[in-house]
């Protein structure tokens, strides 16, 4: 026999008022995170920059971030310095917003990325004394799997490498992913625009860099990448400007 406690009606109820009471806690916790969540988003993107700039073993990102690198926005076409907010960019989403971003035609289209924006911020690193030793530009191509985010670590002369630093991609652990790889990325540290990355040894070429071995295609990709953002469709009328001394 069944007792009214166990009635249709009863256990729906009961159904449809514990949906209610976790929908609104994972809504409430939501909001309540999401300041939260965008601050730890432009923790990582500063601690990257740090890494790209050098910096080991950072205790405090904030500190060591604002004590020492300095965010501008530039107008990419010009090279110029515009009065951009800096953390208005998101380095995955800006590109898809209509008024600040347009489609690249495939042709000039090289990293694979279909879209730019219009501006893009860049990274001051101040050496010793406030000049400008080291600037650093936010970089993004496609490899073989997908988009791979990272940051280019140019010298003040605007010719030479400093460091190269992938922190977003879908490359594979163990072949594509080696991109990230300490040992890989040391390689390109002295080395000069332009750059390219060969299958086999570069030897001591200083615009040459060892492709990943059983990784051509991902290789392949941030060649690509290199040469499309230091190029005139991408930081190059900057480059030309900071060879020019404009940093200091
Ligand atoms: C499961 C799987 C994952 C792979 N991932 C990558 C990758 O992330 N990047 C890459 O360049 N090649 C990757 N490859 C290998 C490519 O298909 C291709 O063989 C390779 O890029 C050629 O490089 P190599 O000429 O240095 O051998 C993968 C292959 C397999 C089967």
């Amino acid at each position: 026999m069944s007792s009214n406690n166990e009635s249709i009606g009863k256990t729906l109820g009961v159904v449809v008022g514990l949906c209610l009471v976790c929908a609104i806690v994972v809504s409430f916790a939501s909001v309540q995170l999401r300041p939260l969540q965008q601050a730890n988003k432009i923790k990582d993107v500063q601690r990257n920059i740090l890494t790209a700039a050098g910096f080991k073993d950072i205790e405090n990102v904030e500190e060591t971030f604002k004590a020492n690198i300095e965010s501008r926005v530039i107008d990419m076409k010009t090279g110029e310095f515009v009065d951009v907010d800096p953390l208005s960019f998101d380095f995955e989403s800006t590109k898809y917003d209509a008024e600040r971003s347009f489609a690249l035609e495939k042709e000039n289209d090289l990293a694979g990325i279909q879209r730019m924006t219009y501006n893009s911020p860049v990274y001051l690193v101040k050496g010793d004394g406030s000049d400008v030793s080291t600037v650093i530009l936010p970089i993004q191509g496609y490899g073989l799997w997908g988009i791979m985010f990272g940051f280019l670590a140019m010298d003040e002369d605007g010719q030479t490498i400093k460091a190269i630093q992938f922190f977003k991609h879908k490359e594979t652990a163990g072949l594509g992913g080696e991109i990230e790889n300490p040992k890989w990325t040391a390689t390109w540290e002295g080395k000069q625009l332009p750059i390219d990355i060969v299958k086999g040894t570069a030897g001591n070429n200083e615009h040459k860099i060892d492709g990943l071995s059983g990784a051509t295609l991902t290789s392949n990709g941030v060649d690509n990448t290199i040469d499309f953002w230091t190029s005139e469709k991408g930081f190059g009328p900057f480059l030309a400007k900071v060879r020019k001394g404009a940093l200091n």
